[in-house]
């Protein structure tokens, strides 16, 4: 606790502002190992100058939506396997994926029981002894399970007010020891069942772009799983930090939980729009790879998530990916959707590429994609 109080006081001090001691401070707060609740926990009231969000963000020339203006799509997928509730459900999902590029699934079979036992593992690992904690904490993405705070951190124009750790559960599943114990059981099982949900939303996908409903899974797009734990802790200023800078998924599709709280925003129509909490229901986004292969029939939306005085939010993305053990294996926009009128707008990829790609770049506020466009 002392390490981490000395270190909120270097972060917190109002140093004079050069390159080398915003360096300095990211190696100091990095060294915590105790991330943004570690400086909470000390009793900082004040966001850090490394937390400090740009003022041209903050006068985003993006407006917010106002209250009512868009309905965000909520598609209840019970029913799947009777044909004519399916093609209801294929038409709902081809037009939030083609105009939004988000959607909540409700009564998707993921018990609501698996979905709070696994906010709860989130929360007991977060909220565990700090030094169990820290013995978790690495930038090494080899790693079965890492625990950090930004990813980025030293890359990005901002640091976010986050903590994440990001496991890989599929294609080789962990053994039990490479697991921390605080979220052990409920990591395996809830991601188990995302794997589950995810498959039926591959077959329904591929359905919507018109292929054979194998297409997606075929081509290995359900085989990779990677589930992050986010932890907000509340801020004391919100207003000049962010939780999640504007980003991109780099993955097939994400399914996400989020707790009560509220603060993701989705990018649409040039309006920044919030992605209501609703009890039981999944966000699912698109992300950069299918976008790709879909020649750009489905978007890949921009999104972010804003830093709350309520906190902490716990939120856990399962990103459909191989993720950083990817194979060779490569990704090009998919033939049967191409014609004389459709050429390709994407040069084909290997999933390493693209996170090379990602990871160098960090949440700078930049597609990645457009590395890719031919
Ligand atoms: C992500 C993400 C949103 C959230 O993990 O890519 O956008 O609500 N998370 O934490
Ligand atoms: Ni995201």
């Amino acid at each position: 606790m002392e390490v981490v109080n000395g270190i909120a006081d270097v972060v917190a001090a109002n140093g004079t502002e050069h390159k080398d001691s915003r360096e300095s401070e990211l190696k100091a707060f990095d060294e915590t190992k105790a991330g943004v609740k570690g400086l909470v926990d000390a009793g900082i009231n004040h966001v850090p100058r490394i937390f400090s969000r740009p003022t041209d963000d903050l006068q985003d020339s993006v407006s917010s939506s106002k209250e009512g203006q868009f309905k965000f799509p909520i598609i209840d997928i019970d029913g799947m396997d009777k044909d004519h509730v399916r093609r209801q459900i294929v038409d709902q999902v081809r037009d939030a994926s083609e105009t939004w590029g988000f959607f909540q699934v409700v009564n998707h079979g993921i018990p609501e029981t698996v979905m709070n036992e696994m906010l709860e593992g989130v929360r007991k690992f977060y909220e565990q002894d700090t030094e169990v904690k820290k013995m978790w904490y690495t930038r090494n993405n080899l790693t079965r399970f890492l625990y950090n705070s930004n990813f980025d951190l030293f890359s990005a124009p901002v640091a976010n007010w986050r903590d994440t750790f990001y496991c890989t559960m599929a294609p080789a599943a962990p053994s039990p020891e490479e697991l921390p114990e605080a979220c052990r059981d409920v990591l395996v099982n809830y991601s188990e069942h995302v794997m589950k949900l995810g498959r039926s939303l591959f077959e329904i996908l591929s359905e919507a772009l018109g292929l054979d409903r194998n297409h997606l899974k075929d081509i290995d797009c359900a085989d990779g799983l990677a589930t992050l734990g986010h932890y907000y802790p509340a801020c004391p200023e919100p207003e000049r930090a962010i939780g999640t800078s504007k980003h991109a998924d780099n993955d097939f599709i994400t399914v996400l939980m989020q707790d009560h709280i509220g603060g993701l925003q989705v990018l649409h129509q040039n309006h920044w729009v919030n992605v209501p909490p609703v009890p039981g229901a999944l966000v699912i986004n698109i992300g950069d790879f299918m976008q790709i292969i879909s020649n750009d029939k489905f978007i890949s939306a921009e999104h972010r998530v804003l830093a709350s005085q309520i906190g902490p939010r716990i939120s856990v993305a399962c990103f459909f990916t191989t993720g950083v053990f990817a194979s060779s294996k490569i990704y090009e926009p998919i033939k049967e959707l191409l014609s004389e009128e459709n050429p390709p707008k994407y040069r084909a990829f290997t999933v390493k590429e693209f996170l090379d790609l990602f990871f160098a770049k960090g949440l700078d506020g930049n597609s990645a994609l457009l590395h890719f466009k031919k």
